[in-house]
């Protein structure tokens, strides 16, 4: 990979500039936001850690390298100013040191957003990302630092638009441009613009065969469309451009193992996810860890036996139970609890999160509130075995559930549970609304044997 990194006056000359007179602390910041973008550790300057600690020892005053640090540790969404006194600190002393340096609007813009996101107050922070781009269109950090804000909250068609508005202005020579077309192509996947998508996903990949989250959006049009087959094929054959970008790799073989679990190939999809699992332990990333829990869950709703590996989970997942930094990630912490027969943990879990719905304000507040405590009380109802209780509480939430954030992909666990309950109770309604919303899958992906699977099981009970 290249090092050539950007110094002051690189940086100055590209209209982005960085207060600090320091070359080594603005080329490390260079290297920390092309290893976020491309998702990839760069062993030339020993990887994110490392280089977020050169990058802040060469100049502990450099305002915009601690908004990147501390922006980074809220992507991760492993720790909070909640969860944890030393970020907190460290949150506390970015925005002391913006107060007392001499920087600019941009930079201060910068600090505000991550001091918003880090308060809870996610849409506002995107509004401040989004504030810098409309002056400083090619500002990768807050295009791809909004890209992600959005994210967590499904907001598709703000990931899109957000990078199509700044795409005039990017020229194939400037620094990371191909990362862009990876962003637009997947903000157009989850807005349903499949062919689109596919497109600008491929000229990313053009570009850079490496890109790691452009090979990611092919994923998706491919699980979208019911192209499994295809996607196993590609996936087999790019491995190697994307298996080193650690911190999606694991993400992308999820993908490959959902084609697998779709075409009923279980040993496959099982080895994959101990891949996954393995991965989730070594990097601790919760990415890892919420999607190995849905990839178990999946398989189990599938009837695979997926022996011990839910222990696996729970231990990886433990530290979280009482981290409530999304509801998203809390829904799979709490299938861990459950799949690993915890009750005590699962019970401890629930109260929590109602503790953190009834004490504190913020953006994951309000959605745990109007969403995720129904919908984790829906799977600990299924793992009770009251199947029509779970039908009831999950029911009403479909069209809210979006809201908890993660990809269509992703959030197609709850409709899948929605449909298991469904089949599973005892009501004769509930079975009608499997099959009705097995017409409404059918309809949306042709190929899919799992829908034609569950729509056996929903028409043998319908004439039994
Ligand atoms: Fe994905």
């Amino acid at each position: 990979m290249h090092c050539q990194w950007r110094d002051c006056k690189e940086w100055l000359d590209s209209g982005l500039p960085l207060s600090t007179t320091s070359n080594e602390a603005v080329k490390m910041y260079d290297a920390v936001v092309t290893q976020y973008v491309s998702w990839c550790d760069n062993d030339s300057v020993g990887g994110m850690e490392k280089s977020v600690e050169t990058m802040m020892a060469a100049d502990p005053q450099f305002v915009m390298g601690s908004a990147l640090a501390n922006g980074l540790d809220l992507m991760a969404t492993g720790q909070s100013i909640y969860t944890s006194a030393d970020f907190k600190k460290r949150v506390d002393d970015m925005v002391k040191l913006a107060t007392t340096s001499d920087i600019s609007q941009r930079e201060r813009k910068h600090v505000d957003a991550v001091k918003l996101f880090a308060d809870g107050d996610m849409l506002g922070a995107g509004n401040k990302w989004e504030d810098i781009l409309l002056d400083h269109p090619t500002d990768m950090l807050a295009l791809r630092f909004a890209h992600d804000s959005y994210f967590y909250r499904a907001m598709g068609p703000q990931m899109r638009d957000s990078v199509a508005r700044v795409l005039p202005h990017w020229k194939p020579t400037t620094p990371l441009y191909g990362y862009v077309l990876g962003m637009h192509s997947f903000g157009l996947i989850e807005t349903n613009f499949y062919d689109q998508a596919e497109k600008v996903a491929k000229k990313g990949l053009e570009l850079n065969q490496k890109d790691a989250w452009s090979t990611h959006t092919i994923c998706h049009v491919l699980e979208m469309e019911g192209r499994q087959m295809e996607g196993i094929n590609f996936l087999k054959g790019t491995e190697s451009d994307w298996a080193s970008c650690n911190y999606l790799a694991a993400h992308n073989y999820w993908h490959w193992a959902l084609y697998h679990t779709e075409r009923a190939e279980y040993e496959s999809a099982l080895g994959i996810l101990d891949d996954i699992i393995s991965r989730g332990k070594a990097s601790g990333a919760l990415i890892d860890m919420v999607d190995a829990c849905s990839l178990i869950y999946r398989l189990e709703m599938e009837g695979v036996k997926t022996g011990d590996r839910w222990n696996d989970m729970y231990e990886m997942c433990r530290p979280h139970t009482s981290d409530h930094i999304l509801v998203f990630n809390d829904v799979h912490i709490l299938l861990s609890c459950l799949g690993a027969k915890k009750k005590e943990a699962t019970i401890k879990m629930m109260e929590s999160m109602k503790q953190f719905v009834s004490e504190k304000v913020g953006t994951q507040n309000d959605i745990a509130k109007e969403v995720g405590i129904q919908l984790c009380a829906a799977f600990i109802a299924a793992d009770e075995g009251d199947y029509a209780k779970a039908v009831d509480l999950v029911h009403p939430l479909r069209y809210k559930i979006v809201t908890i954030g993660g990809s269509n992909a992703q959030r197609d666990l709850f409709n899948l549970f929605l449909i298991h309950a469904a089949l599973n109770s005892p009501k004769k309604e509930h079975h009608c609304l499997a099959r009705s919303l097995l017409a409404e899958r059918k309809a949306f992906k042709e190929n899919a044997p799992m829908t034609d699977r569950l729509m056996a099981k929903a028409l043998a009970l319908h004439q039994s």
